[in-house]
């Protein structure tokens, strides 16, 4: 595994590949990797020939009071994992590499943002979205693998690269959980053990939606309501947001269709600790 870390010497490589006629397969993280990440490399493994996988802690999608100088960096231990994981090629620039000096241009997409994470952390996903675009060109992959843990803005990068017609297969990866049902996730390691344990409360949450939608219960302003309630009375903590989308157009719903696809997006505080969680329910 070749460690990269100049976006010049990247995009060459990267070039070179495709004049070999290589699949070019790309992974974006911010490192602290863990199964769920060692998981989309598996997913890209089985389409693509070469494997990039990109660990950069992006400063523009952290919000002022949000974790960016405390976001866990085990680089030593992400390389060994990148390295047993078969991995050809660890991308890994510094903050200047990506926006040095007089860097003014961003991607903004807009109705997929302005619900939900996007209400909760403005202009987290014109970071998002602008890194991405960023590492996509930087990499030149046939093929992008993300999370569904992060579903919302799997739906933000699909939009952007359908709108801005990159020839780019992105692939979603199901979301890797814990026995008791938690979503893996580099902030994980915040939790202390009692604040795991309540965490798991997000789980149980998700299956009360899936019960009640399964009824047949039609009203999910009132499903999203019964998840908050049951969130907050959980002891340390907190609902940030429960809700229902369209799972085609993420526009908020609050009344159900028979047949139709919605994704549940929930986030909470455990201790001071936020998490996120999600699911895709048919009505
Ligand atoms: O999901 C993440 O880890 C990040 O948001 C991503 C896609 C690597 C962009 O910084």
């Amino acid at each position: 595994m070749q460690i990269i870390t100049e976006p010049g010497q990247m995009q060459s490589i990267a070039e070179k590949l495709r004049l070999n006629r290589q699949c070019i397969g790309v992974v974006m993280t911010m490192g602290a990797l863990h199964e769920g990440h060692l998981s989309l490399v598996k997913l890209a493994q089985q389409t693509a020939g070469t494997i990039i996988l990109t660990i950069f802690v992006n400063p523009t999608q952290f919000g002022v009071n949000e974790d960016l100088h405390q976001y866990p960096r085990p680089f030593e231990n992400d390389v060994a994992l990148a390295k047993a994981a078969g991995v050809d090629f660890l991308f890994a620039p510094e903050a200047e590499g990506i926006y040095p000096e007089h860097y003014q241009t961003t991607v903004a997409c807009s109705e997929v943002t302005k619900v939900f994470e996007g209400e909760k952390r403005p202009d987290h996903f014109k970071g998002v979205a602008t890194i991405v675009t960023k590492l996509f060109n930087i990499t030149k992959p046939h093929i992008a693998v993300f999370g569904e843990k992060d579903a919302q803005q799997l739906a933000v990068i699909r939009r952007v690269v359908q709108d801005l017609n990159m020839d780019i297969k992105v692939i979603e990866a199901p979301i890797v959980r814990e026995q008791s049902g938690l979503a893996v996730s580099s902030r994980n390691i915040y939790l202390s053990i009692e604040e795991r344990d309540a965490a798991t409360i997000l789980y149980k949450a998700i299956g009360h939606a899936k019960k009640r939608v399964a009824e047949p219960e039609y009203n999910l302003a009132a499903i999203a309501e019964e998840i908050e309630e049951m969130i907050n009375s959980t002891p340390g903590c907190r609902s940030d947001y429960a809700g229902f989308v369209d799972e085609a157009t993420y526009e908020p719903v609050e009344t159900a269709e028979t047949g139709k696809e919605y994704r549940l997006l929930l986030a909470m505080y455990s201790g001071t600790v936020r998490l996120i969680d999600n699911a895709k329910i048919r009505a």
